[in-house]
C-alpha cells in the first residue's frame, strides 16, 4: 500500500513519540516558533467564523488553536492514530467547533466549501504536491485563500535519517516549487512571507554602559553606505546590498522554508 510510512507513523514512533505528537506544540523546544507560525497563519486567514480545512493536521493542535479562535475547522490527516491524538486534544481543550476525518489529501471529495485551507508542515510529505493543491483547489470557494509553512530546500537532504526509519516521504518545499505548482492547478495571486524566527536583539543596555548596538553617527553611516554603493558600482550586488540599498528581500529567501499565501 502506498503512503504505509505516514499510515503507520505513530505506531512507529512508540509510546514517547506519540506522547510528544499528543502535546505538541508545549512539548517541543520549537514551541515559540511554531506559536509564532501561528500567529502569522492567524494574520492572513479571513476573520472567524470563517470554514478552514486543516491539511495534515497530525495531532491537531493547529485545528484546536483555530477552533479556539472560533473557526469552524476539519482537521483531515492520512494517519487515523493521528487523528485519534487529534480528537483526544479536541476534548481535552474543548475545541467544539473543529471536527477531525481521515483522509489521503490528494484525492478529497470537497467541492467549494472552504474559505481557507493551511498546510502547516505536511505539504512535504505528499507524494504529489500538485495532485494535493488540485483538490484544495477544488475545496475552496471562489477567493478562498490556501496557506502553506513548509521548510526549504536542504530539507529533503536533511532528511535520510526518517526516511529510512519510517518509510514517509519528504522533500524540499520552497515557496518558489509550491508557486508553480499552485499557478499549475488554478490558483491566480501569490504571497510569501517569513517564517516566525528567532528573536532579533535591536537593543541592549549593558550593567555599565553604553546602549548596544550603538546608532553610528551620521559620517559613518554615510560613509558605509558610500562604500557599499561604490562596491555594487564596480562589483556587482551581493544579497545583502540587495537588501541594504533597496529593502527587497533577495531571491534567496524564496529557497527557505516561508509562508506562501494563494488564492483561488
Ligand atoms: C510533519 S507532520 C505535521 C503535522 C501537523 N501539521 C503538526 O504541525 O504537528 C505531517 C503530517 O502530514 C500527514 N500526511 C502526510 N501525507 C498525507 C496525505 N497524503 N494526506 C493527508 N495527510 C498526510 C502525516 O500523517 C502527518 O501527520
Amino acid at each position: 500500500m502506498p503512503k504505509l510510512g505516514e499510515v503507520n507513523f505513530v505506531r512507529a514512533i512508540g509510546a514517547a513519540g506519540a506522547r510528544h505528537a499528543l502535546d505538541k506544540p508545549f512539548s517541543d523546544p520549537k514551541c515559540g516558533l511554531y506559536l509564532g507560525d501561528l500567529g502569522v497563519v492567524l494574520g492572513l486567514l479571513p476573520p472567524p467564523p470563517a470554514r478552514v480545512l486543516d491539511l495534515g493536521t497530525g495531532p491537531g493542535w493547529t485545528t484546536v488553536f483555530l477552533a479556539r479562535r472560533g473557526y469552524d475547522i476539519v482537521g483531515q490527516d492520512i494517519c487515523g492514530d493521528m487523528i485519534e491524538l487529534a480528537e483526544q486534544n479536541r476534548d481535552r481543550y474543548g475545541a467544539w467547533s473543529a471536527s477531525f476525518v481521515v483522509q489521503d489529501y490528494e484525492g478529497m471529495p470537497y467541492r467549494d466549501e472552504f474559505d481557507a485551507a493551511l498546510f502547516y508542515d505536511a505539504l512535504h510529505h505528499a507524494e504529489d504536491e500538485r495532485q494535493a493543491l488540485a483538490a484544495v483547489y477544488a475545496a475552496l470557494k471562489p477567493g478562498g485563500v490556501c496557506i502553506t509553512i513548509e521548510p526549504g530546500e536542504g530539507h529533503a537532504a536533511a532528511s535520510g535519517e526518517a526516511v529510512a526509519a519510517f518509510g514517509v516521504t519528504e522533500k524540499d518545499m520552497p515557496p518558489h516549487h509550491v508557486i508553480a505548482a499552485g499557478r499549475a492547478v488554478g490558483f491566480r495571486s501569490f504571497r510569501v512571507y517569513p517564517r516566525a524566527a528567532e528573536p532579533r536583539l535591536v537593543h541592549g543596555v549593558g550593567a555599565d554602559g553604553p546602549t548596544f548596538p550603538a546608532k553610528p553617527g551620521r559620517w559613518r553611516a554615510a560613509a558605509g553606505f558610500a562604500r557599499k554603493t561604490l562596491r555594487a558600482l564596480l562589483k556587482g550586488t551581493r544579497d545583502a546590498d540587495h537588501t541594504f540599498l533597496f529593502g527587497l528581500p533577495p531571491d534567496a529567501v524564496l529557497r527557505d522554508g516561508n509562508v506562501v499565501w494563494m488564492e483561488k
